[in-house]
């Protein structure tokens, strides 16, 4: 049962966690179930992590659901895991409403169903005016893809001449990231054992605080996200400077 640990000074609680929710597969191997049956389990995982950042007052949580490396799986595979992101977000977006969430996908649009495309559109517009917590979900999204997605556009201000080169500074960069006017993960959690990025939020996470759990993602509940922010609560951030 999650009990919350007396929670942490409230500047110690991390205004952004991002996770890459690892072990799905693994999870499900090891009972000898189809892999997508580990990705069905690891949804319980993601609603306590909502849970979680509410109760703690997390404002962000970026979530990877699917990378643009994942189009390398199985078909089968693939084509489940879009049928599962259109069913839970039919399913579960009014309860998602009722607890104040604001949900943002972040990714590239243009190679997913338009019947996925149209309910993430319409998720997003029910939930817009939402400000508990807002959920970015990734899902066809990869750093690179994205840093790519501003060099264009940022050259093309340039070809258009309403930028100089020697003007281009890091807020020209940022204001086109699909996570445009939110703070950096301060805490970035990996499960499944694995130390690795995996191509995710590369610009963002510059400064994240690296947590890596062992537990697969279906296995890792309240108590575990708990522990992450507290140790994160116990980390000395100097961004580059000297301890005050
Ligand atoms: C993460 O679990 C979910 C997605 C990548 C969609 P995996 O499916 O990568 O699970 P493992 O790593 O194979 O165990
Ligand atoms: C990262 O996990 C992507 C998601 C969790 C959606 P992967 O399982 O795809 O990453 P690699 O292949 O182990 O690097
Ligand atoms: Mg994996």
């Amino acid at each position: 049962m999650f009990k919350p640990q007396v929670k942490p000074e409230l500047n110690d609680i991390p205004k952004h966690i991002a996770i890459i929710m690892d072990g799905n597969g693994r999870w499900a191997e090891q009972r000898g179930l189809p892999r997508t049956a580990g990705h069905k389990a690891g949804l319980q995982s993601l609603r306590d992590a909502i849970t979680v950042c509410i109760l703690y007052g997390v404002p962000y949580l970026t979530v990877y659901a699917f990378s643009t490396e994942n189009w390398s799986r199985p078909s089968k595979e693939v084509d489940f895991l879009m049928n599962l992101f259109e069913d839970v977000l039919k399913n579960e977006t009014e309860r998602l409403h009722q607890q104040g969430v604001k949900l943002n996908f972040i990714g590239l649009r243009h190679n997913l169903k338009p019947s996925l495309v149209q309910m993430m559109e319409s998720c997003e517009a029910k939930t817009s005016a939402n400000d508990k917590l807002t959920l970015n979900i990734a899902i066809n999204y990869g750093g690179r893809s994205e840093l790519l997605e501003v060099t264009r556009k940022v050259a093309a201000q340039v070809k258009a001449g309403t930028l100089e080169p020697e003007k281009i500074t890091e807020n020209e960069i940022i204001e086109h990231l699909f996570t445009k006017g939110q703070p950096d993960p301060d805490l970035l959690i990996r499960t499944s054992g694995e130390s690795r990025i995996s191509n995710f939020l590369i610009w963002q996470i510059a400064y994240a605080e690296l947590y890596f759990a062992d537990k697969l993602w279906p296995d890792f509940g309240k108590d575990d996200l708990a522990e992450a922010i507290e140790f994160y609560s116990k980390r000395e951030r100097r961004f580059g400077g000297l301890k005050l």
